[in-house]
């Protein structure tokens, strides 16, 4: 089974007041699960329900997840809950309103503020981030439409609702966007954004080499790491293009994705696209030797009787190589090396065969460092190899968004 991966893994939402608009949609009940998602990131969450919205999933299942009051009605006789309207805005890094009924949009973008969740959304100063969800018709309506292109005006987010097939059964745009992209969106409203207008490469996973028709070569690269370096380029704004070899985990939406099997794919894949990055990170394991000969039917053991099976490799391109080499002097490359042995040593040699403005080296027999863990722990040479940064173990996603945030300086 493809393991849906939360990419970015809660990066950024620890310790964030995050104010959560609930409207009377059909998407109501998903809303339980992104709030309680965002929670466990360790945000803290105040449900806001309109008296819709409590008809499909009731104020306590929100007040339970959250752990906090859902506050629904704006004139609660509690002296102390008077102006809330006005006092929890204020203290909110985020509001996300989730699922937006196209009913709230309107109201929204036309200043009306007849309950508690509407006043909010006016006495909020900052952008609101709407996640719409309704019938594809209702979406589809100029009415709709037009009140979208004013909240985005107002300098609101509205984030475009899937595709697909709705409650009612009918198929066209007004699913509530997927718990990925609803993630990324809040992660990257609460992050700065270093690397707006960059184009960035990376490469992910493995390679397989194939043998025979059922056989090949590959290694353990889960694509981990670069799907988090993707996510997090993503997050601080930047336009990425991820090119992945086979891998179990779903990879992070980005603009292109390319998939690819060998390592000879990946090289004409990374040489085509390359020269019009900004960035490049290679993270992906490619294969160092390919069978020279594939075989085109199954091997059977009878045509080898008695004796072993030799298979003769021949060398792969080098890409990172490649890329050192024929790179234009404005664009900033990463590497990636994993050793067993005498990391610093084999990492400066690699450094002075393949000249990048970074590279990140592991050893991957550290505890928690290398592949298929969701932990990595890294040290980093610049330039020449003369300065060496050794990073602490951590989760990938915060080794993805530490990079990150070095290579922007270097751009
Ligand atoms: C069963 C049912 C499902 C509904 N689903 C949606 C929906 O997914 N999106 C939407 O915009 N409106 C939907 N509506 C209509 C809204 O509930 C209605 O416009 C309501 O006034 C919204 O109130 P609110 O925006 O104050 O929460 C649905 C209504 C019903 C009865």
């Amino acid at each position: 089974m493809v393991e849906r991966a939360p990419w970015g893994n809660g990066i950024g939402l620890s310790n964030k007041n995050i104010l959560f608009g609930i409207t009377g949609g059909i998407a109501a009940f998903k809303a339980a699960f992104y709030l309680r998602s965002l929670k466990n990131f360790g945000a803290k969450v105040v449900p806001v329900l309109t008296e819709n919205a409590a008809k499909f999933v009731t104020p306590m299942t929100f007040s339970a997840l959250a752990n906090e009051k859902a506050w629904l009605d704006a004139f609660d006789s509690d002296p102390s809950s008077l102006f809330a309207h006005i006092e929890i805005p204020k203290d909110a890094d985020c509001f996300v309103v989730c699922p937006a009924t196209a009913n709230c949009l309107a109201k929204a973008a036309n200043g009306i503020a007849d309950d508690l969740l509407t006043t909010m959304i006016l006495a909020y100063k900052g952008s609101v981030l709407f996640f719409p969800s309704m019938n594809p018709a209702m979406y589809q309506n100029p009415a709709t439409q037009n009140n979208i292109e004013k909240l985005r005006k107002l300098g609101h987010v509205v984030v475009e609702p899937a595709t697909g097939q709705v409650a009612c059964g009918d198929q066209g745009q007004g699913r509530l966007v997927e718990f990925e992209e609803f993630l990324h969106e809040v992660q990257s409203s609460l992050l700065p954004k270093p690397l707006l207008g960059k184009k960035i490469l990376v490469t992910a996973g493995p390679t397989r080499e194939p043998i025979d028709p059922v056989r090949f070569l590959s290694n353990k690269s889960s694509g981990k790491m670069g799907f988090e370096i993707a996510w997090a380029c993503k997050m601080l704004g930047a336009e990425v293009t991820l090119i992945k070899g086979p891998t179990q985990l779903s990879p992070p939406n980005v603009h292109t994705l390319l998939s690819v099997e060998t390592a000879d794919e990946m090289f004409e894949a990374v040489k085509e696209v390359f020269p019009q990055m900004d960035v490049v990170i290679m993270t992906a394991a490619v294969a160092d030797y390919t069978p020279e000969r594939v075989s085109k039917t199954k091997i059977k053991k009878k045509d080898y009787g008695e004796e072993n099976l030799n298979i003769s490799l021949k060398k792969t391109q080098d890409i990172l190589k490649y890329i050192s080499r024929n790179r234009s002097s404005k664009q900033v490359i990463v590497g990636f090396c994993a050793e067993t042995e005498n990391l610093i040593e084999n990492a400066r040699k690699k450094l002075a065969n393949k000249p990048v403005d970074m590279l990140v080296c592991n050893d991957i027999t550290e505890k928690g460092a290398g592949f298929d863990k969701n932990t990595n722990k890294v040290s980093i040479l610049y330039g020449d190899g003369s300065k060496i940064e050794e990073l602490p173990l951590m989760s990938k996603a915060n080794l993805a968004l530490e990079l990150m945030n070095r290579v922007s300086s270097l751009l």
